[in-house]
């Protein structure tokens, strides 16, 4: 017998060694800690033959012990139950002290203070050990409860004391690689953050650049025009009456009739050009864009053709917007065009309107934006979309994808200077193979801005009055030296401010102040105008200019009580305006 007794016993030492053994393996595979401390519960019950096991956890805050996983347990137990990490209770003492805690018979031992679950699991023996683990503090403890009492011997604590070394080596390094864990993911998202903010700095930073570039072509692009429209005023201008010369020399007429209509080509070039530099005069008044955009659309369904369904979706309570309705009407026009281009075998275009807030982190992205509220118009087709290597230079003038006879590439440059002038902002967004949505935000009207009125003569109608011409260009100043005395009119000239400041001096009658804006010289147009009128009150003035200056034009805008003639004009518009300005 005591041989056989002594076979049990190396029988179920091996047999503990190998539960350990496997546990250990196990453990150092899994890396999900909840996992461990059942499995651990779970194979110590087994090792030692009991029903039911338990991992309770140590909690610093509440200074107790939670139990957090277990084998045998009815539910309600595992997360729930807790007792205190001191002496007063099995668990407690085996913590505290650090040795193995053995209650071969719980029903003789009064000391504790236990839950009710132990009586309703019918536990009638317990054994604690201390489970170290790798902080300062111990994890916990590992325990057995039998329902039958129970005379643990040395070879049991041992198993249960090398079983808990072993989930301690577990639970440290488990609640290491739970720290690098949370260590990664905090990396991660801080990298994450960071990817972030690059981008969105690359974003601002190319936004940036991109706003000084359309900021350096547009002060060309206007140079280059106010120019070239001086010199298409005077070809214009004398067309005219080299037409008239040779009405009856039908080869001639036709040469004339040839460099009239380059003539007023370039012109019309010249328009859009400072329509791009922002230098158009603009008149803008209060628009309701609801109905402007219905209207425009109106207009639009036949140039689009059969094969584009056209959608509107327009905000019911769309505001007002402070703009150039002609101006708008062109730009819907242009990009409605451009979405029928990207259209060629048909698709949809979707016109809306909104009340919309540009907010400080739209205006930290697109440095060119200014926060606010606008009216926004956007524009949507399922085109081919635009790539994103060409998205940068769509708004640059002359830049075009289209064949010489199809486009320009003036079209987005004229609605971008459009949008610009008028202190509004534009964005174009598309995706390649899905469409493109142009989008433009038009200043709210605040005030109610009245449109100058310019009221219409038909037919050339002239005068005897006397018109004071200041205009710093030779060739021009002869040439409407020389129109406007075909009109009937009485005409001086002076070359600068200056001069015409002495002539005003003078006791010539004079009935009209007609004067460029830009001169050399201290004095522009305006300034004269106003030094002018202080010595003459009753004199009436007529600005002309190749575009508008600030001084004429705040902000892009005509002063409301101001009558500018814009060059290049035909002599039908010059006599239409002397006659506005001499009855104003
Ligand atoms: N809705 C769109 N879908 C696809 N590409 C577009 C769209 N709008 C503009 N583009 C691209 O931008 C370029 C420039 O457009 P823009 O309107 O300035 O000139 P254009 O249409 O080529 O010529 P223009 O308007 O002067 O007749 C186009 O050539 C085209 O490549
Ligand atoms: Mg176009």
């Amino acid at each position: 017998m005591p041989m056989t007794d002594a076979a049990a016993q190396v029988q179920k030492l091996l047999l503990q060694q190998e539960a350990i053994a496997r546990f250990g393996s196990f453990a150092l595979r899994e890396r999900d800690l909840m996992n461990i401390l059942t499995e651990a519960a779970r194979v110590c019950a087994k090792g030692l033959n009991v029903p039911f096991s338990k991992v309770c956890r140590y909690r610093a805050e509440q200074n107790d012990l939670l139990i957090v996983a277990g084998y045998g347990w009815q539910d309600g137990v595992i997360g729930r139950v807790v007792s205190r990490a001191d002496l007063s209770s099995p668990q407690g003492r085996a913590f505290t002290t650090g040795a193995p805690s053995i209650c071969g018979d719980l029903r003789k031992d009064r000391g504790y203070d236990l839950p009710p679950f132990y009586a309703e699991h019918g536990i009638v023996s317990t054994a604690d050990v201390i489970i170290k683990g790798g902080g300062d503090k111990p994890f916990g403890v590992l325990e057995i409860d039998n329902d039958q009492p129970h005379d643990y011997d040395e070879h049991d604590i041992n198993f249960l004391t090398g079983f808990a070394n072993v989930l301690a080596e577990a639970v440290a390094s488990a609640s290491r690689g739970e720290a690098l864990q949370i260590t990664v993911d905090r990396m991660k998202a801080i990298v994450e953050e960071k990817d972030h903010l690059l981008f969105e700095k690359g974003q601002a930073d190319l936004q940036l650049r991109q706003a000084q570039k359309m900021e350096a072509v547009g002060q060309l692009t206007g140079g280059v025009a106010h120019d070239l429209n001086n010199i298409l005023t005077v070809i214009i201008g004398t067309i005219e009456i080299l037409s008239e010369a040779v009405a009856d020399r039908p080869s001639l007429a036709a040469v004339a009739k040839m460099i009239d209509e380059a003539a007023a080509r370039g012109a019309d070039l010249t328009q859009r050009l400072l329509a791009f530099a922002r230098k158009q005069a603009l008149q803008p008044r209060q628009v309701d864009v609801n109905s402007l955009v219905t209207e425009s659309a109106k207009l639009l369904r036949p140039a689009l053709g059969e094969h584009i369904e056209l959608h509107m979706k327009l905000a019911g309570d769309t505001s007002h917007a402070l703009i150039d309705p002609s101006q708008l009407n062109n730009a819907l026009l242009n990009l409605a065009l451009n979405a029928r281009d990207a259209m060629p075998d048909g698709g949809k275009l979707i016109i809306e309107t909104a009340n919309v807030v540009l907010d400080d982190s739209y205006v930290s992205m697109n440095s060119d934006a200014i926060a606010g509220d606008y009216v926004m118009v956007a524009l949507t087709d399922s085109g081919h979309g635009i790539p994103a290597g060409i998205l940068e230079h769509v708004f640059e003038p002359f830049f075009t994808t289209k064949d010489v006879d199809k486009g320009s590439g003036l079209g987005l440059s004229m609605v971008y200077g459009f949008v610009k002038q008028s202190d509004g902002h534009i964005k174009i967004y598309s995706e390649v193979g899905l469409g493109t949505t142009v989008k433009i935000y038009l200043p709210l009207a605040t005030d109610t801005a009245k449109p100058v009125e310019v009221r219409t003569t038909q037919g050339i109608q002239g005068g005897d009055e006397t018109i004071l011409v200041v205009e710093d260009d030779p060739l021009v100043r002869t040439f409407v030296m020389g129109q406007i005395k075909s009109l009937g009119y009485a005409a001086l000239a002076a070359v600068n401010a200056d001069e015409a400041l002495t002539v005003i001096d003078g006791p010539q009658e004079i009935d009209l102040l007609f004067t460029d804006m830009i001169m050399p010289g201290p004095m522009n147009g305006r300034q004269l105008a106003d030094a002018a009128l202080r010595r003459r009150a009753e004199l009436k003035v007529l600005f002309t200019s190749g575009y508008s200056q600030e001084a004429i034009i705040h902000h892009g805008h005509l002063d409301a009580d101001v009558l500018l003639l814009a060059k290049p004009y035909r002599i039908s518009d010059l006599a239409r305006m002397l006659r506005a300005a001499l009855a104003a």
